[in-house]
Protein backbone atom coordinates (compact mmCIF):
# COMPACT_ATOMS: atom_id res chain seq x y z
CA UNK A 1 0.00 0.00 0.00
CA UNK A 2 1.05 3.13 -1.07
CA UNK A 3 0.28 6.60 0.79
CA UNK A 4 0.42 10.09 -1.48
CA UNK A 5 -0.21 12.81 -0.12
CA UNK A 6 0.58 15.36 -3.63
CA UNK A 7 -1.63 14.96 -6.67
CA UNK A 8 1.29 15.64 -8.80
CA UNK A 9 2.92 11.97 -7.27
CA UNK A 10 -0.51 10.55 -7.32
CA UNK A 11 -1.13 11.18 -10.76
CA UNK A 12 2.38 9.95 -11.72
CA UNK A 13 1.55 6.44 -10.16
CA UNK A 14 -1.83 5.63 -11.73
CA UNK A 15 0.03 6.88 -15.20
CA UNK A 16 2.56 4.28 -14.84
CA UNK A 17 0.13 1.15 -13.46
CA UNK A 18 -2.18 2.24 -16.42
CA UNK A 19 0.99 2.08 -18.91
CA UNK A 20 2.38 -0.93 -17.60
CA UNK A 21 -1.35 -2.76 -17.99
CA UNK A 22 -1.24 -1.18 -21.31
CA UNK A 23 1.46 -2.85 -22.19
CA UNK A 24 0.53 -6.83 -21.28
CA UNK A 25 -2.47 -5.51 -23.66
CA UNK A 26 -5.15 -4.94 -20.57
CA UNK A 27 -6.88 -2.10 -19.08
CA UNK A 28 -6.49 -1.38 -15.65
CA UNK A 29 -9.68 -1.05 -13.52
CA UNK A 30 -9.59 1.89 -11.06
CA UNK A 31 -11.98 1.27 -7.84
CA UNK A 32 -12.37 4.54 -5.94
CA UNK A 33 -13.73 5.19 -2.80
CA UNK A 34 -13.35 8.97 -1.45
CA UNK A 35 -13.87 9.44 2.19
CA UNK A 36 -13.29 11.86 4.95
CA UNK A 37 -11.53 9.01 7.14
CA UNK A 38 -11.86 8.07 10.59
CA UNK A 39 -12.77 4.84 8.47
CA UNK A 40 -15.44 2.36 10.43
CA UNK A 41 -16.96 -0.49 8.91
CA UNK A 42 -19.58 1.12 6.47
CA UNK A 43 -15.98 2.27 4.61
CA UNK A 44 -14.39 -1.28 4.79
CA UNK A 45 -18.12 -2.61 2.73
CA UNK A 46 -17.24 0.02 0.02
CA UNK A 47 -13.50 -0.91 -0.01
CA UNK A 48 -14.44 -4.45 -0.20
CA UNK A 49 -16.93 -3.70 -3.37
CA UNK A 50 -14.01 -2.15 -4.84
CA UNK A 51 -11.10 -4.83 -4.05
CA UNK A 52 -14.10 -7.56 -5.82
CA UNK A 53 -14.33 -5.65 -8.91
CA UNK A 54 -11.63 -3.55 -10.09
CA UNK A 55 -7.38 -4.44 -10.52
CA UNK A 56 -6.21 -1.58 -8.03
CA UNK A 57 -7.94 0.20 -5.41
CA UNK A 58 -7.52 3.96 -4.53
CA UNK A 59 -9.16 5.43 -1.03
CA UNK A 60 -9.29 9.33 -0.49
CA UNK A 61 -9.02 10.45 3.07
CA UNK A 62 -9.85 14.41 2.80
CA UNK A 63 -12.14 16.22 5.58
CA UNK A 64 -13.19 18.79 3.17
CA UNK A 65 -13.46 22.11 4.48
CA UNK A 66 -15.56 23.66 1.68
CA UNK A 67 -18.60 21.00 2.83
CA UNK A 68 -19.04 22.27 6.03
CA UNK A 69 -20.67 25.25 7.11
CA UNK A 70 -19.24 27.96 9.64
CA UNK A 71 -21.16 26.51 12.38
CA UNK A 72 -20.52 22.88 11.66
CA UNK A 73 -18.20 20.82 12.88
CA UNK A 74 -14.60 20.90 10.44
CA UNK A 75 -12.34 21.45 13.61
CA UNK A 76 -13.56 18.52 15.63
CA UNK A 77 -14.28 15.96 12.95
CA UNK A 78 -12.63 13.27 14.47
CA UNK A 79 -9.07 12.10 12.51
CA UNK A 80 -7.28 9.18 13.01
CA UNK A 81 -5.03 8.41 9.83
CA UNK A 82 -2.67 5.68 11.57
CA UNK A 83 -5.86 3.79 12.53
CA UNK A 84 -7.08 4.38 8.76
CA UNK A 85 -4.22 2.64 7.47
CA UNK A 86 -4.38 0.24 9.13
CA UNK A 87 -8.70 -0.73 8.20
CA UNK A 88 -7.31 0.40 4.61
CA UNK A 89 -3.98 -2.46 4.77
CA UNK A 90 -6.51 -4.87 6.04
CA UNK A 91 -8.88 -4.43 3.09
CA UNK A 92 -6.40 -4.86 0.56
CA UNK A 93 -6.06 -0.95 -0.40
CA UNK A 94 -3.30 -0.23 -3.00
CA UNK A 95 -3.57 3.97 -2.92
CA UNK A 96 -4.55 6.18 -0.17
CA UNK A 97 -4.30 9.71 -0.83
CA UNK A 98 -4.15 11.86 2.10
CA UNK A 99 -3.85 15.19 0.74
CA UNK A 100 -3.68 18.44 3.31
CA UNK A 101 -6.12 21.73 2.26
CA UNK A 102 -3.67 22.94 0.94
CA UNK A 103 -3.01 20.86 -2.07
CA UNK A 104 -6.49 20.43 -2.26
CA UNK A 105 -6.95 24.26 -2.55
CA UNK A 106 -3.57 25.85 -2.88
CA UNK A 107 -5.88 29.02 -3.51
CA UNK A 108 -9.59 29.90 -2.74
CA UNK A 109 -11.17 27.98 -5.42
CA UNK A 110 -13.11 30.08 -7.45
CA UNK A 111 -14.72 27.35 -9.09
CA UNK A 112 -17.94 25.43 -7.78
CA UNK A 113 -19.66 22.78 -9.18
CA UNK A 114 -23.14 23.16 -8.34
CA UNK A 115 -25.89 20.26 -9.05
CA UNK A 116 -29.50 22.17 -9.18
CA UNK A 117 -32.54 21.18 -7.54
CA UNK A 118 -30.86 18.00 -5.71
CA UNK A 119 -29.08 19.57 -3.52
CA UNK A 120 -31.95 22.02 -2.43
CA UNK A 121 -33.96 19.79 -0.43
CA UNK A 122 -33.30 17.57 2.68
CA UNK A 123 -29.44 17.67 3.95
CA UNK A 124 -29.42 20.69 1.67
CA UNK A 125 -32.13 23.18 3.01
CA UNK A 126 -30.51 22.83 7.01
CA UNK A 127 -27.31 22.84 5.42
CA UNK A 128 -26.67 25.75 2.60
CA UNK A 129 -23.80 25.35 0.66
CA UNK A 130 -22.80 21.71 1.34
CA UNK A 131 -23.76 19.79 -1.64
CA UNK A 132 -21.54 22.10 -3.64
CA UNK A 133 -18.71 21.70 -1.87
CA UNK A 134 -19.39 17.85 -1.92
CA UNK A 135 -19.55 18.20 -5.78
CA UNK A 136 -16.50 20.68 -5.61
CA UNK A 137 -14.47 18.21 -4.09
CA UNK A 138 -15.59 15.11 -5.31
CA UNK A 139 -15.46 16.19 -9.26
CA UNK A 140 -11.46 17.35 -8.36
CA UNK A 141 -10.89 13.73 -7.18
CA UNK A 142 -12.56 12.15 -9.37
CA UNK A 143 -10.36 14.30 -11.95
CA UNK A 144 -6.81 13.40 -9.99
CA UNK A 145 -8.18 9.98 -9.74
CA UNK A 146 -9.72 8.90 -12.89
CA UNK A 147 -11.15 5.73 -11.73
CA UNK A 148 -13.42 3.51 -13.85
CA UNK A 149 -15.56 3.20 -10.70
CA UNK A 150 -16.15 5.57 -7.64
CA UNK A 151 -18.21 3.91 -4.39
CA UNK A 152 -21.20 5.76 -2.20
CA UNK A 153 -22.64 4.74 0.85
CA UNK A 154 -26.23 4.89 0.41
CA UNK A 155 -26.64 5.92 4.15
CA UNK A 156 -25.72 9.29 2.41
CA UNK A 157 -28.70 8.71 0.13
CA UNK A 158 -28.64 12.16 -1.09
CA UNK A 159 -25.25 12.52 -1.76
CA UNK A 160 -24.98 9.43 -4.03
CA UNK A 161 -28.53 10.73 -5.72
CA UNK A 162 -25.94 14.43 -6.26
CA UNK A 163 -23.19 12.73 -7.52
CA UNK A 164 -24.52 10.51 -9.95
CA UNK A 165 -26.79 13.59 -11.58
CA UNK A 166 -23.43 15.43 -11.59
CA UNK A 167 -21.24 12.62 -13.59
CA UNK A 168 -24.25 12.41 -15.88
CA UNK A 169 -24.72 15.42 -16.66
CA UNK A 170 -20.72 16.24 -16.97
CA UNK A 171 -20.24 13.28 -18.99
CA UNK A 172 -17.86 11.73 -16.66
CA UNK A 173 -16.59 8.65 -17.23
CA UNK A 174 -17.31 7.22 -13.70
CA UNK A 175 -19.47 4.56 -12.95
CA UNK A 176 -21.46 5.55 -9.53
CA UNK A 177 -22.11 1.99 -7.69
CA UNK A 178 -24.24 2.87 -4.65
CA UNK A 179 -23.54 0.33 -1.67
CA UNK A 180 -26.16 -0.87 0.91
CA UNK A 181 -25.94 1.10 4.70
CA UNK A 182 -24.19 -0.68 7.00
CA UNK A 183 -25.41 -0.92 10.77
CA UNK A 184 -24.49 -1.97 14.41
CA UNK A 185 -26.50 -4.89 15.72
CA UNK A 186 -28.78 -2.70 17.42
CA UNK A 187 -29.68 -1.21 14.17
CA UNK A 188 -27.83 2.16 14.56
CA UNK A 189 -26.26 3.26 10.62
CA UNK A 190 -22.81 3.31 11.02
CA UNK A 191 -21.11 6.94 11.28
CA UNK A 192 -17.89 8.70 11.90
CA UNK A 193 -19.95 10.93 13.51
CA UNK A 194 -21.61 8.24 16.24
CA UNK A 195 -18.36 9.27 18.12
CA UNK A 196 -19.82 12.22 19.52
CA UNK A 197 -22.81 10.12 21.15
CA UNK A 198 -23.01 10.42 24.66
CA UNK A 199 -23.69 7.00 26.20
CA UNK A 200 -27.58 7.97 26.74
CA UNK A 201 -27.74 10.03 23.17
CA UNK A 202 -26.53 6.44 21.32
CA UNK A 203 -29.01 4.90 22.72
CA UNK A 204 -32.21 7.73 21.88
CA UNK A 205 -30.44 7.11 18.51
CA UNK A 206 -32.16 3.81 17.80
CA UNK A 207 -35.34 5.64 17.44
CA UNK A 208 -34.06 6.43 14.00
CA UNK A 209 -33.41 2.74 12.71
CA UNK A 210 -36.56 1.97 14.78
CA UNK A 211 -38.83 3.84 12.69
CA UNK A 212 -37.82 3.76 9.73
CA UNK A 213 -38.27 -0.33 9.61
CA UNK A 214 -41.57 0.10 11.45
CA UNK A 215 -42.18 2.73 8.55
CA UNK A 216 -41.44 -0.39 5.97
CA UNK A 217 -43.52 -2.25 8.02
CA UNK A 218 -46.61 -0.34 8.07
CA UNK A 219 -45.69 0.12 4.19
CA UNK A 220 -45.76 -3.73 3.76
CA UNK A 221 -49.00 -4.78 5.93
CA UNK A 222 -51.16 -1.57 4.34
CA UNK A 223 -51.72 -1.21 0.71
CA UNK A 224 -53.62 2.05 0.59
CA UNK A 225 -51.44 4.06 3.41
CA UNK A 226 -50.28 7.36 1.69
CA UNK A 227 -46.83 9.60 1.91
CA UNK A 228 -48.78 11.77 4.79
CA UNK A 229 -49.80 8.86 6.84
CA UNK A 230 -45.90 7.68 7.08
CA UNK A 231 -44.28 10.67 7.50
CA UNK A 232 -46.88 11.41 10.71
CA UNK A 233 -46.10 7.66 12.05
CA UNK A 234 -42.25 8.49 11.84
CA UNK A 235 -42.59 12.07 13.24
CA UNK A 236 -44.92 10.98 16.02
CA UNK A 237 -42.51 8.24 16.84
CA UNK A 238 -39.22 10.50 16.52
CA UNK A 239 -40.77 12.71 18.77
CA UNK A 240 -41.48 10.39 21.50
CA UNK A 241 -37.66 10.46 22.01
CA UNK A 242 -36.84 13.06 24.34
CA UNK A 243 -33.28 13.73 23.47
CA UNK A 244 -34.44 13.48 19.73
CA UNK A 245 -35.11 17.03 17.72
CA UNK A 246 -36.16 16.47 14.06
CA UNK A 247 -34.40 18.31 11.52
CA UNK A 248 -36.21 16.46 8.63
CA UNK A 249 -38.62 13.13 7.97
CA UNK A 250 -39.33 13.30 4.04
CA UNK A 251 -40.78 11.24 1.66
CA UNK A 252 -39.51 11.58 -1.82
CA UNK A 253 -38.93 10.00 -5.02
CA UNK A 254 -35.21 8.32 -5.62
CA UNK A 255 -33.06 9.51 -7.17
CA UNK A 256 -34.69 12.36 -8.30
CA UNK A 257 -35.64 13.56 -4.64
CA UNK A 258 -39.28 14.85 -5.61
CA UNK A 259 -41.60 14.77 -2.63
CA UNK A 260 -44.08 12.58 -3.13
CA UNK A 261 -47.88 14.51 -2.53
CA UNK A 262 -49.11 13.73 1.10
CA UNK A 263 -51.98 11.96 -0.50
CA UNK A 264 -50.23 9.46 -2.72
CA UNK A 265 -50.30 5.89 -1.60
CA UNK A 266 -47.18 4.71 -1.36
CA UNK A 267 -47.86 1.57 -3.06
CA UNK A 268 -48.66 3.99 -6.16
CA UNK A 269 -45.60 5.49 -6.17
CA UNK A 270 -44.48 4.94 -10.14
CA UNK A 271 -40.65 4.47 -8.75
CA UNK A 272 -38.44 3.89 -6.12
CA UNK A 273 -39.21 6.06 -2.60
CA UNK A 274 -36.58 7.00 -0.25
CA UNK A 275 -38.17 7.98 3.30
CA UNK A 276 -35.29 9.64 4.76
CA UNK A 277 -34.99 10.86 8.34
CA UNK A 278 -32.36 13.83 10.21
CA UNK A 279 -32.34 14.23 13.77
CA UNK A 280 -30.11 15.79 16.44
CA UNK A 281 -29.18 14.73 19.46
CA UNK A 282 -27.48 17.48 21.11
CA UNK A 283 -25.09 19.14 18.96
CA UNK A 284 -24.90 15.92 16.55
CA UNK A 285 -26.74 15.71 13.52
CA UNK A 286 -27.52 12.02 12.15
CA UNK A 287 -29.10 11.01 8.96
CA UNK A 288 -30.50 7.72 7.99
CA UNK A 289 -33.13 6.40 5.59
CA UNK A 290 -34.65 3.58 3.60
CA UNK A 291 -35.45 2.99 -0.03
CA UNK A 292 -38.37 0.83 -0.81
CA UNK A 293 -37.69 -0.14 -4.51
CA UNK A 294 -40.58 -0.24 -6.82
CA UNK A 295 -41.76 -3.80 -6.76
CA UNK A 296 -42.25 -4.48 -10.73
CA UNK A 297 -44.88 -6.17 -11.89
O1 LIG B 1 -19.24 11.19 2.27
C1 LIG B 1 -18.15 11.73 2.52
O2 LIG B 1 -17.35 11.24 3.30
C2 LIG B 1 -17.80 13.04 1.82
O3 LIG B 1 -18.93 13.83 1.62
C3 LIG B 1 -17.02 12.85 0.52
C4 LIG B 1 -17.85 12.12 -0.53
C5 LIG B 1 -15.75 12.07 0.77
C6 LIG B 1 -16.64 14.22 -0.07
O4 LIG B 1 -15.85 14.94 0.82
Amino acid sequence: MIVFTEIAALKAHLRTERFAAAHEGKVLQVGFVPTMGYLHEGHASLLRYARKNNDLVVLSIFVNPIQFGPNEDFDRYPRDPDKDKHLAEREGVDVIFLPSVEEMYPQPTKTIVRVEELTERLCGAARPGHFDGVTTVVSKLLHIVSPNRAYFGQKDAQQAAVVAQMVNDLNMDVEIVPCPIVREEDGLALSSRNVYLEPEQRQAALVLSRSLRDAEQTVRENDQITAGEIFRQITRSIALEPAAQIDYVEISYFPSLIALPDSMSVKDAEGDILIAVAVKFGATRLIDNIILAKEVS
